[in-house]
């Protein structure tokens, strides 16, 4: 078994470009990402052909720029891990293509990773080893699942979205609310000047012992409540009078459409709706940390960077006297570290892929 090694981890996804230089899976040497947000912002979303052409005019600057931050040579590289699903075809094919140059060039393995496991295996980077067997909610823009990790490559995929992810949600939800894009990060902000108790939104699927999520009634219910229309918030989850504050919202322009809310108003329901997003997700995972009684619960992806969320699990794992691993706020987003750092293991475990690796949308193992 090969105790050290040196990864470089290529990731093109979606719409980041990024190089890493990993050793032994932990040590971050280099972690270079180039972020096309700019280039998508003006549609509200990315655009996958706009995306792939981003990703060819950054590669090669990227390549460079990780190897001279690390300070390596290719000669100590001993292999190139690639993400190579799932993602958008034409992005994953890009970082895929040149990974295969690379590891053909310098003569050392390629190893084909799953982005989502990778997002799983973020917390370990520049920390100490995952305790097993543990809990994995991996919510982003593309993804939101539950898994069961009993290590960094055997994952089990327990649940996931029938509809939206939560990142996807996110996104949607600032674009209602004439937040920009991406809606993340924005929401984030813009929900802590708002009452997450005012509005009641739904929460799907809880019922039961069920593992999967809904979130695109979640969506809708906001739509519903900005225009007006029957179906949106229930009634204000704190004020009694419900009838009475709905009145009062509808008085002061909420329900008339976006541009008819005051700045409160829209913190409001951003906060609102952030609450329902996070509870869903803290009682999707503490039912999964119970179902296989697992010594850590893991979040990972885009949506494990907000704020709320990262403060209600841990009063979740707390309460369960489980451990909880999240990612520093770097590798939440899509990076080239965690696919370095899980081909590591991979490497370690000889489980190399051959040149005709292919690229997928979707995950098939
Ligand atoms: O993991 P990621 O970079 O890309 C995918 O694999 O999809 O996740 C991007 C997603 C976007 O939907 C973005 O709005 C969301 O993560 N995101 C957040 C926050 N920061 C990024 N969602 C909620 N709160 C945040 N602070
Ligand atoms: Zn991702």
């Amino acid at each position: 078994m090969t105790e050290s090694a040196l990864i470089f981890g290529v990731e093109s996804s979606c719409d980041e470009t990024s190089c890493a230089v990993v050793a032994d899976g932990r040590r971050v040497l280099s972690n270079v990402v180039s972020s096309q947000i700019d280039l998508h912002a003006r549609f509200g979303g990315v655009v996958p052909e706009l995306a792939s052409r981003a990703h060819i005019e950054a590669i090669n600057t990227v390549i460079e720029r990780a190897m001279n931050q690390a300070n390596v040579s290719p000669d100590q590289i001993d292999a190139v891990a690639v993400t190579c699903q799932p993602g958008l075809i034409g992005s994953l094919l890009v970082g895929l293509m040149a990974a295969k140059t690379l590891a053909w060039t310098w003569g050392v393995p390629l190893i084909g990773v799953n982005h989502v496991y990778a997002h799983a295996y973020s917390p370990a980077l520049d920390a100490e080893p995952v305790e097993y067997p543990a809990a994995a909610l991996i919510c982003s823009g593309g993804h939101t699942a539950l898994y069961r990790c009993d290590s960094p490559r055997d994952l089990e995929l327990l649940g996931s979205t029938i509809d939206d992810a939560a990142g996807e949600v996110f996104d949607k939800v600032a674009c209602i609310l004439n937040l920009g894009y991406p809606g993340g990060p924005v929401i984030d902000r813009v929900a802590g000047n708002g009452d997450p108790a005012l509005l009641d939104f739904p929460r799907s699927l809880l019922k039961g012992d069920s593992l999967d999520f809904s979130f695109s009634g979640l969506k809708t219910a906001v739509l519903y409540h900005v225009n007006g229309q029957p179906g949106g918030s229930r009634k204000p989850r704190r004020r009694k009078t419900g009838p009475h504050a709905l009145r009062q919202a509808a008085q002061s322009g909420a329900g008339h459409g976006i541009e008819h809310f005051t700045e409160q108003e829209i913190a409001d329901v951003a906060a609102s709706f952030q609450q329902a997003v996070v509870e869903v997700l803290c009682v999707k995972l503490r039912r999964a940390a119970k179902q296989i009684a697992a010594r850590t619960m893991i979040v990972g992806g885009g949506v494990s960077a907000n704020s709320a969320l990262r403060n209600a699990l841990q009063v979740e794992a707390d309460k369960l006297g489980c451990g909880l691993r999240m990612p520093p706020l770097s590798y939440c987003v899509d990076n080239a570290a965690m696919i370095a750092g899980l081909g590591f293991h991979y490497f370690q475990a000889g489980k190399i892929d051959a040149y005709d690796l292919p690229a997928r949308a979707t995950v098939r193992r």
